[in-house]
């Protein structure tokens, strides 16, 4: 049974509390951090493939990603206000359901956090190279993608992609951690462009681009949700800062749903738009959707902007993700499932510096070399497989740990999880077969690595638990 060990609930808060992290954040703060990593390089870049794959009844595949994000929020919104501390669901899982799911779920978060870096930092790339076209400047065209990710073109590695990605790495090795104050103007920025986009896009539609409406059937629209899933991604980096919130049991649900409400709304009008002015075919092969669209309807002034707004904003993206991958490595090196060298903190930075550069080595060269829709399914797979665990792990605490206060508790018990659960399978049924055989394949590692290392060396294991 020590398989299902689990930790003490009470111990952890008491943990939490003892760290003495300053509470300052209030519930709008955490509505701009979950926006900060949402909007990213699924909205402006993984759009023109998700066109391609449902034409213009992709509106429709936003929504459905939307719901299943939000069937999932409501069950992490119940986690995060009965057990306020940092780490995610990792820890979430440590203390209900036991160690061995606790390692699944924190191994699969390694593939999500960690690829999702690579995958905004090729996004960041596209853009880049579209805001240095706008000066005359291209790059030799071999540096500028991964192999094989241009039909027609030969290309060696994505040069862009890569040093964005030391860069960051480099930041937070030496403890840039954006702060409030900094999220909250690089929100602003992002947002920005998006409502200008808006604004300026809707009086070029053209509505005879939305017909036919869904010219590969509903086949088309569920595979572009599972696609464009993606861009909902990091509403659950809210919850990292559960140990920094003034009143973490009402603040933290706020943060969950209004972050993720607000980028669906936004994302659906994005869609109706950049379809309704390019005809989607022509989508094809382009790696900076929003601005193109732009650039089609004369727009050029603007389109520069997005493009200097979408780079701004997937910075941040990748920030935050290079940020919650070390802290999960770090949180797991602690309990002893990973090495303990991944926990030791840099005598000057006081950061994680080795977990960091380990992390910024391994996936700088992912940025480089693989495409990006080949990272955004696995990136998918395994976040979906994550929500539906976290789902089905409310309806185990409330068998559980029945007592415990929940400042928020899941509506419509226990069909919401139940629904969040079907929508995650769902969505997870239409990804590729090959993104499926790599998941088993990473999961595989990850049961070998737990019976062969993690279950011996666990903290837990030493207590005799
Ligand atoms: N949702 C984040 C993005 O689209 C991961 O970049």
């Amino acid at each position: 049974m020590s398989l299902y060990r689990t930790k003490n609930i009470d111990d952890m808060l008491a943990e939490a509390k003892k760290d003495g992290l300053k509470k300052v954040l209030g519930p709008l703060d955490l509505v701009l951090m979950g926006i900060g990593a949402i909007v990213g390089t699924g909205i402006f870049v993984l759009t023109g493939t998700g066109a391609l794959t449902a034409g213009p009844a992709l509106m429709i595949s936003f929504v459905i990603a939307a719901l299943a994000c939000g069937f999932a929020a409501l069950c992490y919104a119940e986690f995060a206000s009965a057990i306020p501390v940092s780490g995610s669901i990792y820890t979430y899982c440590y203390a209900t359901l036991g160690e061995i799911v606790a390692w699944m779920i924190g191994w699969d978060m390694l593939l999500e956090y960690g690829l999702a870096t690579s995958a905004v930092s090729v996004g960041w790339s596209g853009y880049f190279q579209s805001l240095l076209a706008g000066f005359g400047i291209h790059l030799p065209t071999a540096l500028t993608a991964a192999p094989g990710s241009v039909p027609g073109a030969t290309t060696f590695i994505n040069l862009p992609a890569m040093l964005i990605m030391l860069a960051i790495t480099s930041l937070v090795a030496h403890g840039v951690r954006e702060s409030a104050r900094f999220n909250n103007l690089m929100v602003a920025i992002k947002v920005g462009v998006v409502l200008l986009f808006i604004a300026v896009g809707v009086w070029h539609v053209n509505p005879e681009n939305w017909r036919p409406f869904a010219p590969f059937g509903m086949a088309g629209v569920f595979n572009a949700a599972a696609l464009v899933f993606f861009a909902f991604i990091g509403f659950d980096a809210v919850t990292s800062a559960a140990e920094e919130v003034r009143n973490p049991r009402r603040d933290l649900p706020i943060g969950i749903i209004g972050s993720l409400l607000i980028c669906a709304a936004l994302y659906v009008a994005m869609a109706a738009i950049m379809t309704g002015i390019v005809p989607f075919r022509l989508f094809a092969g382009v790696d900076h959707p929003v601005s193109l669209a732009l650039q089609m309807a004369g727009e050029n002034w603007i389109a520069g902007f997005v493009d200097l707004g979408a780079i701004v904003g997937m910075t941040t993206v990748i920030l935050v993700m290079t940020y919650g991958q070390t802290r999960i490595i770090f949180a797991m090196s602690r309990d002893g499932l990973l090495p303990k060298r991944l926990s030791s903190i840099h005598p000057t930075y006081a950061t994680p510096w080795f977990a960091t550069w380990t992390v910024g080595a391994v996936f700088s060269t992912i940025a480089a070399f693989v495409p990006l829709n080949v990272l955004a399914e696995l990136i998918n797979i395994g976040t979906l497989a994550a929500f539906a665990l976290i789902s089905v792990s409310v309806l185990v605490l409330r068998r559980t740990h029945p007592n415990l206060p929940r400042a928020f508790r899941c509506p419509g018990v226990p069909v919401v999880p139940l629904l969040a659960v079907a929508f995650c399978l769902f969505l997870m049924a239409h990804l590729d077969k090959l993104t499926w055989v790599a998941f088993c394949i990473w999961l595989a590692l990850g049961l070998a690595i737990y019976f062969l290392y993690a279950r011996r060396h666990a903290v837990l294991h030493d207590q005799g638990g």
